[in-house]
């Protein structure tokens, strides 16, 4: 027996997890149900709980069960339930299968779908698309939100082609498609006139955008045109998708804020090989040549997998050696996770726990280190902030560095831009004192 549900919601509340595309999403499903009526809901007492899901690693995915069962109330009732995501891309009616406390099931391309499975669940249907259809969903999206923050997220590319072998996205996100150029500019448009004063370009391989012969650095140029627009961002990018253009961008176009998310997940040629990267340790290290002679002070970012199937210890030092050479001022690292229907899931030798717990643990520290050198070379200068939201203490708020640390100020407003003089760094923030408060 199912919990008891109240099946005619008014009120909502979007939980995302995973990637920023998710957050993304996330956003353009709460205006949607804004739009129909349901205002959004704080806590837990929401009437329609939407599960964002994220599929990339098994503890991601096996996380929604548990979030599912989370979401029954103490008097036994529970709220309509929408799995959204990669997840529900990849497991489908399964998840139907598997839980009675699940009412719709909606995929990364059907969301756009979601009042009519509203309306199907409040019928008391088990409601269900994971369809990726050829006509685009943003066609049929309402327009943005009225207010939104100053730092805001804008998918422009969708789907990744490269199929790495270890790698769930091509198959939950499907194949790879850009959003045409006027649609981009007017979502940009409405998002600085709703008080963005940065925007990140989003992508699962942003890189890859292109629309009528034109690329990423032109889009990001044609946005630098916008007076109120501030900075511009874009993740993640693929290292074979990284044009010429795109390196020249980062040194002619001064709202392109001096930061790259390139991951490479490994520095072993015999590794990148096996994922099907196509791409080798030192094609990857020329790239970061060249976008270092465009912007000498870019702060460089990445992904590493550690434990992919076949990984020895020589191939792993190859990697510390790329983390070493590279001087990251961030990156993740992840432990290889098998994914089902991926071609790594079934290759020989795969990697002990205990070692990729170990690996992953020198790695880290590894990282952890650059990141507080980097860190503490801003340390004695003045830089400009974006100031995001409010911090834990009185008159605090927390914003972005142009290099994407996270800086405590002692000033200011939210969606201001201000100057700091940076007083003090930690590995994952650092302290700046905004002058005219020193001086007065
Ligand atoms: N399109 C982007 C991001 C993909 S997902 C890219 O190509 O970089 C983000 C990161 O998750 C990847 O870069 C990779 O490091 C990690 N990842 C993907 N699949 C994984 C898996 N099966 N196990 C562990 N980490 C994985
Ligand atoms: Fe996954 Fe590779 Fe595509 Fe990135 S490029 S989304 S890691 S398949
Ligand atoms: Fe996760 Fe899907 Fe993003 S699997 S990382 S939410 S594209």
């Amino acid at each position: 027996m199912g919990a008891p549900v109240n099946r005619s919601p008014k009120t909502f509340r979007v939980k995302s997890f995973g990637c920023q595309m998710n957050v993304y999403d996330g956003e353009r499903m709460a205006e949607l149900l804004g739009a129909q009526g349901l205002s959004p809901a704080k806590g837990e007492d929401a009437d329609l709980v939407v599960l964002n899901t994220c599929h990339i690693r098994e503890k991601a995915a096996e996380k929604v069960y548990s979030d599912i069962g989370r979401l029954r109330r103490e008097d036994g009732t529970r709220p309509l339930v929408a799995v959204a995501g990669c997840v529900a891309q990849a497991e489908g009616a399964e998840i139907h299968r598997r839980t009675k406390d699940v009412d719709i099931v909606v995929g990364p391309q059907a969301y756009h779908r979601l009042p009519e499975l509203v309306a199907e669940a409040a019928r008391g249907k088990r409601a269900l698309d994971t369809d990726m259809p050829a006509a685009s969903k943003f066609d049929v999206l309402p327009s943005r939100a009225k207010t939104v923050r100053p730092s805001a997220y804008l998918t422009v590319q969708e789907g990744c082609d490269k199929f790495c072998t270890y790698c769930v996205v091509p198959y939950t996100r499907g194949a790879e498609v850009s959003r045409p150029w006027s649609a981009i500019v007017d979502e940009a448009k409405a998002l600085v006139d709703a008080g963005a004063r940065e925007i990140t370009l989003l992508g699962q391989n942003v890189n890859a955008w292109e629309h009528d012969g034109r690329y990423l650095h032109d889009l990001i140029e044609e946005l630098a045109k916008l007076p109120r627009l501030a900075r511009i961002r874009y993740t993640t990018s693929h290292p074979n998708d990284m044009r010429d253009g795109l390196i020249a961008a980062h040194r002619d176009i001064p709202k392109l804020m001096p930061f790259l998310h390139l991951p490479v997940q490994s520095g072993s040629d015999r590794i990148l090989k096996a994922m099907n990267r196509s791409h080798s340790a030192n094609s990857y290290l020329a790239i970061l040549d060249r976008v270092r002679e465009a912007r000498p002070d870019i702060a460089i970012s990445g992904d590493y997998i550690v434990g992919f199937p076949g990984e020895t210890d020589q191939d792993f030092e190859a990697t510390l050696q790329m983390v070493r050479r590279i001087g990251h001022s961030m990156a993740f690292s992840f432990k290889y996770s098998p994914r089902p229907g991926t071609p790594a899931a079934s290759m020989p030798d795969q990697v002990a726990r205990e070692v990729m717990d170990e690996r992953l643990q020198r790695l880290q520290a590894l990282i952890v280190e650059q990141q507080i050198a980097f860190n503490q070379r801003l340390v004695g200068r003045r830089t400009e902030v974006l100031l995001e939201r409010p911090g834990k203490y009185p008159g605090q708020l927390i914003g972005k560095s142009p290099w994407l640390q996270s800086i405590v100020a002692d000033g200011g407003a939210v969606g201001d831009l201000v100057e700091v003089d940076i007083v003090a760094a930690g590995p994952n923030s650092l302290t700046g004192v905004i002058p005219e408060i020193l001086a007065a």
